[in-house]
């Protein structure tokens, strides 16, 4: 007999991002080109004192466990450069350290939630809130982001969900990924209003946190009085291109932040050290670099825009921040009968024998996301033309779509 799996092993939804990155791999290895778009991963190299510092930490032997919080340089530079930042002042005490921000997700609601509670949940949303708190037992309120609001939070959906009795917990994510909407101050101060004081926990994800186009990133800690009730989490993936290197960090006060450093203990031990001697590095030195960087995604993501507002049967706004476009194709998808993921994986597989590009379907971000495309900007500019220019003409090949469809009845729109 096999030992059965448990409940929550067998339903674990994932990140598509990684499943069809390991597709557009496998094609490629094949012999086809594909202009890769799925994954919001940077194509530049790591910040340059970064690299200097991460083999000089190997060279110089930090290559043993450290504390659990993190190195007490490390945790002193981030609340260094928060401050100079934001213009707010935390101590090393309020940071703690991760391989990456996404593991913080589970570690909130480790710290926050019990069976029962209720978590709100903007949707489209990144695709492990929803595993994470259900990890914990907690129960997902949706409140949809909408293309005519530019993807920001609905505050009415908020006022209503903190009267709810089960009330817990809200998941904030600005710039948000896969809208590229960004929360105004005026936002963050009404949510903070509306939490303050209650028993009720903000996660504030803020990976994109250098990526705002128009206007200026706000924290959701520079709303006063709300530090012991909400984790503000950041990641060194996207402004310092070190996605390979996992590390992010996270900041609330020192009740909540040592809460967390146990849940490190107990799971992960520590985050390498020469992995956040590199990411100290990049702090103290590479803010040039990484704002030029920025710029560069800036024209990128100008220039996707500006392709797609050509393409028949697009909808598309500029985004306020991040590194993704996130068209309506909604138009498309009902001409065709294919479903937005479907759209997406039809444009890298079978669209064409030697050509495909990789993006993802909307929904991959739930339900909220059907009938948009999300495309990341990792690739040459001449590249991110070349893929416009497929799309507009595969969504032509009526008949290689229903061939598609026979064999994929699930991505036949119903
Ligand atoms: C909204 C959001 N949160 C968290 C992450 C995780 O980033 P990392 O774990 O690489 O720091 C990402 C990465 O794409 C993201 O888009």
């Amino acid at each position: 007999m096999t030992t059965t799996l448990s409940q929550f092993a067998r339903g674990l939804s994932t990140e598509t991002a990684f499943d069809v990155l390991a597709v557009a791999k496998r094609l490629k290895a094949q012999g086809k080109d594909v202009i890769e778009l799925q994954i919001g991963d940077s194509p530049y190299p790591s910040a340059t004192h970064a690299l200097e510092a991460g083999i000089a930490a190997i060279n110089a032997g930090q290559t043993h466990y450290c504390p659990s919080m993190g190195l007490m340089s490390f945790r002193e530079t981030v609340a260094a450069n928060y401050k100079k930042e934001y213009g707010i002042a935390i101590g090393p005490e309020n940071v703690v350290v991760g391989p990456g921000a996404k593991v913080f997700e589970q570690f909130f609601c480790e710290a926050f939630l019990d069976a029962g509670d209720e978590v709100l949940v903007f949707s489209p949303a990144f695709p492990t809130y929803a595993p994470n708190i259900e990890r914990r037992g907690g129960v997902i309120v949706t409140s949809h982001l909408k293309q005519e609001h530019a993807f920001r939070p609905n505050l009415h959906d908020i006022e209503d969900f903190v009267k709810r009795p089960r009330a817990k917990a809200i998941f904030l994510n600005s710039p948000h990924n896969p809208t590229g909407g960004v929360a105004t101050e005026g936002d963050l101060k009404a949510i903070a209003n509306l939490v303050r004081g209650k028993n009720l926990a903000i996660f504030s994800d803020e990976p994109y946190n250098h990526m705002v186009w128009t206007g200026k990133h706000f924290p959701m800690l520079g709303q006063p009085g709300i530090l012991d009730q909400t984790v503000a989490c950041y990641t060194f993936s996207k402004s310092y291109s070190m996605s390979g290197w996992r590390l992010g960090y996270a900041v609330s006060s020192p009740r909540v932040i040592d809460a967390i450093g146990k849940m490190i203990n107990t799971s992960l031990s520590c985050v390498p050290p020469i992995v956040q001697l590199a990411g100290e590095a990049a702090l103290k030195n590479d803010a040039q670099e990484r704002d030029d960087v920025m710029q560069r995604f800036k024209k990128k993501v100008e220039l996707l825009v500006e392709e797609l507002l050509g393409v028949p049967g697009v909808g598309v706004i500029m985004p306020a921040g991040t590194f993704y476009v996130f068209p309506n194709v909604a138009p498309i998808c009902m001409k065709l009968g294919i479903t937005s993921h479907g759209l997406a994986m039809f444009l890298l597989e079978a669209a064409d024998d030697k050509l495909g590009v990789a993006c993802l379907g909307g929904e991959c971000f739930g339900p909220a996301g059907k009938g948009f495309l999300r495309f990341s900007c990792a690739e040459p500019d001449e590249r991110l033309v070349q893929a416009v220019a497929f799309f507009r003409d595969a969504v032509k090949r009526v008949e290689r779509v229903e061939a598609y469809l026979k064999e994929h009845g699930k991505f036949r729109l119903q």
